[in-house]
């Protein structure tokens, strides 16, 4: 039984003593899937052996779970009764989730209308107090980073700028480590405010140190093209991109990313929309897995790395994030397929006519 990754990794969470309180929904654990179709059909780099770890399987639907264990933990150790944040979606969902279970209240501040439904829902319905502000996500951490650092408020500011919330999803590199008996060559990830990316090369790292891994991945991380503060090396007033989750630019974990990148030999590009969406839609028709578009911004980048020779004719190991599920933003899904429903006569022929076309 998964009794989640504080219980599971514990050793290796320096922040957790026996006196902190565990909040968790059974995160971590989430699946490896090996891409069967997709190096040779989409990525055209058929060297590759390319893994899918699939967070959009954790317990409120993508990778936050695994800061929001330890950043709920701890603010209830803290003895706060109020955690806030800024989100652009799926932290506001995980803060909100794990706020309940721990029975404390939960504020989110979210971009409005740019916020995909699925994520509202949840914050919504495990009772958060949802305040929308006419700006961007930057602004909004901005906000609540501010409101936060006022001590005679008390509350507990879970956004990955908060340190346990890189501790916890640092196992995700470890569970990457255990699953395939060492470190991959390359790991690829799409990165927005940039603790993701910050987390795992600390989980790469740490597992190295320890013997448990004989090398570190290089580090690969995908930006959208509109919303690219680190490729272009400046923050960036306006993000833009169809791909929400990641609509940011002015990252919080900069230094984080940047140290990943330089440290592990690796880079940090963008990928446009189209190219995202693309993916988006290769990953799910060829391997039946469903992340939503921010996920697809690292395998928009694999292909295009591998169309200019990146990887060589070598063989390597190929690890990606699929950090949210897809059936978060179902709108999105829609447009992209962009059919509309075929009806049909409700009758043995009319059906087997229909489905004469699709052989
Ligand atoms: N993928 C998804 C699905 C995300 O929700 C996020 C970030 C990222 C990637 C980028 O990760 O910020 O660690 O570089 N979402 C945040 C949120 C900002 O509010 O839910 P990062």
């Amino acid at each position: 039984m998964n009794h989640g990754l504080i219980s599971t990794w514990r050793e290796f969470l320096p922040d957790i003593t026996d006196s902190t309180p565990v909040i968790s929904l059974s995160e971590g654990d989430t699946p490896l899937i090996e891409a069967k179709r997709l190096p040779t059909v989409f990525l055209g780099a058929p060297s590759l052996r390319v893994f899918l770890k699939f967070e959009g399987l954790n317990p409120t639907g993508s990778f936050k779970d695994r800061g929001m264990t330890m950043a709920v933990s701890k603010a209830v150790e803290r003895g706060r009764e109020l955690v806030i944040c800024a989100s652009t979606g799926n932290t506001s969902a995980a803060a909100a989730a794990y706020a309940a279970r721990a029975g404390i209240a939960c504020a989110v501040l979210l971009p409005k209308g740019e916020v995909a439904l699925g994520k509202l829902a949840q914050a919504l319905i495990h009772g958060a107090k949802v305040l929308a502000i006419d700006g961007n996500f930057d602004d909004a951490l901005r906000l609540v980073r501010e409101i936060a650092a006022d001590e005679s408020f008390g509350i507990e500011l879970v956004n990955s700028v908060n340190p346990v919330r890189i501790e916890g999803q640092k196992t995700a590199a470890f569970e990457i480590v255990r699953d395939l008996g060492d470190a991959p060559d390359f790991h690829a990830l799409p990165v927005g405010n940039a603790g993701n990316i910050t987390a795992y090369w600390r989980g790469f790292s740490e597992f190295a140190a320890l013997g448990k891994a004989t090398k570190r991945p290089k580090m690969l991380g995908f930006q959208a093209a509109g919303a690219a503060p680190l490729v272009l090396g400046h923050p960036v007033d306006e993000p833009q991109t169809i791909a929400t989750a990641i609509r940011i630019g002015k990252p919080a974990s900069w230094d984080g990313a940047i140290a990943a990148r330089d440290d592990s030999g690796g880079l940090i590009e963008s990928v446009t929309d189209d190219e995202i969406l693309a993916a988006y839609a290769a990953v799910a028709s060829l391997e039946g897995v469903f992340a939503e578009p921010a996920c697809a911004a690292p395998l928009a980048g694999l292909k295009k790395l591998a169309a200019r020779g990146y990887f060589g004719d070598s063989p390597a190991t190929v690890t990606v994030t699929l950090t949210g599920h897809g059936l978060k933003d179902p709108d999105r899904a829609v447009k992209t397929v962009g059919v509309a429903l075929e009806e049909v006569a409700p009758t043995r022929d009319a059906i087997l006519t229909a489905l004469e076309k699709t052989r």
